[in-house]
């Protein structure tokens, strides 16, 4: 399926690798001017220097999206190289090493939730801010397969994305009228540089799916584009599982 998101204007947070950099390939190859974030220099430098490789118009910006003030800045550089926001997809997330409920610390915990559910607060409410403005606007937050199902031994994790699932449905209904659709997409396992940190053995996670097998990043980027076109108008506050069928087990 060909997207066209000719001359839209789409953010994506941490696209300096795995998923976001997947999403910004897909949505560059879709025509979409792009700003992307990374908290780390050296990835943002290099998904930028290989976008631009491929032709995209490219804004990048060094960002942590759980602190307020570098998200305010990352919307003021975005209104003010293109003049608005059409598209964001709230993809920055990080993740704990796998322990034990009893054994994680509050540092881990602390750190989970600041990047992963305030980072999506902090980035939807500079983002809906702009969107009100220009009169609408489309929002894809990256929750997870384990926004609805159990992922033992990573709880600050699942924690963090059932609480997206919330916090996505529940800000959905408040600006459905204004014309600014908010869904989330829920993931499956991919082989990204997170997962591979993570987890030693992949084929134990290909288990997990009734596809028995691992998504692969274009699918996921495949889901975020349905989700921020207008394929998906009548789509609000939905949870799109992209997940080999994990959810459905
Ligand atoms: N890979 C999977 O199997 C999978 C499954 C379901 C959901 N997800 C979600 O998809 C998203 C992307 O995950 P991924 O697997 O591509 O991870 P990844 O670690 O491969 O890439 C994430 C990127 O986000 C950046 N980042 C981390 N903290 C940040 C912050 N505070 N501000 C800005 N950027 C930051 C990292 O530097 C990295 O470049 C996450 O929200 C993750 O929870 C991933």
């Amino acid at each position: 399926m060909t997207f066209d998101f000719n001359d839209k204007v789409v953010l994506i947070t941490g696209a300096g690798a795995g998923l976001g950099y997947a999403c910004a390939l897909a949505f560059a190859d879709a025509g979409a001017k792009l700003a992307i974030t990374d908290i780390s220099p050296d990835a943002l430098d290099k998904a930028v220097a290989d976008l631009q490789e491929n032709g995209a118009e490219v804004l990048g910006l060094i960002n942590d999206a759980s602190d307020c003030s570098d998200v305010n800045t990352m919307l003021d550089a975005i209104v003010e190289r293109f003049g608005r926001l059409d598209i964001a997809v709230n993809n920055a997330g990080t993740a704990t090493p796998l322990q034990e409920f009893h054994e994680v610390g509050e540092a881990e915990f602390d750190r989970v939730m600041a990047v992963n559910l305030k980072g999506v607060w902090l980035c939807m409410q500079a983002e809906i801010r702009q969107m009100l403005k220009q009169g609408g606007g489309r929002i894809v937050n990256v929750a997870s397969a384990t926004s609805r199902n159990t992922f033992p031994n990573a709880s600050p994790y699942v924690t963090s994305k059932f609480a997206v699932a919330g916090l996505t449905r529940t800000v959905a209904v408040e600006y459905a009228n204004r014309d600014i659709r908010i869904n989330a997409i829920c993931p499956g396992n991919v082989a990204t540089p997170l997962v591979v940190s993570l987890v030693e053995d992949l084929s134990v996670l290909a288990t997990k799916h009734a596809i028995n097998r691992l998504g692969t990043p274009q699918e996921v980027a495949n889901g975020v584009m349905y989700l921020a076109s207008d394929l998906s108008s009548f789509s609000t506050g939905s949870l799109l599982e992209v997940d080999g069928g994990w959810n459905a087990i």
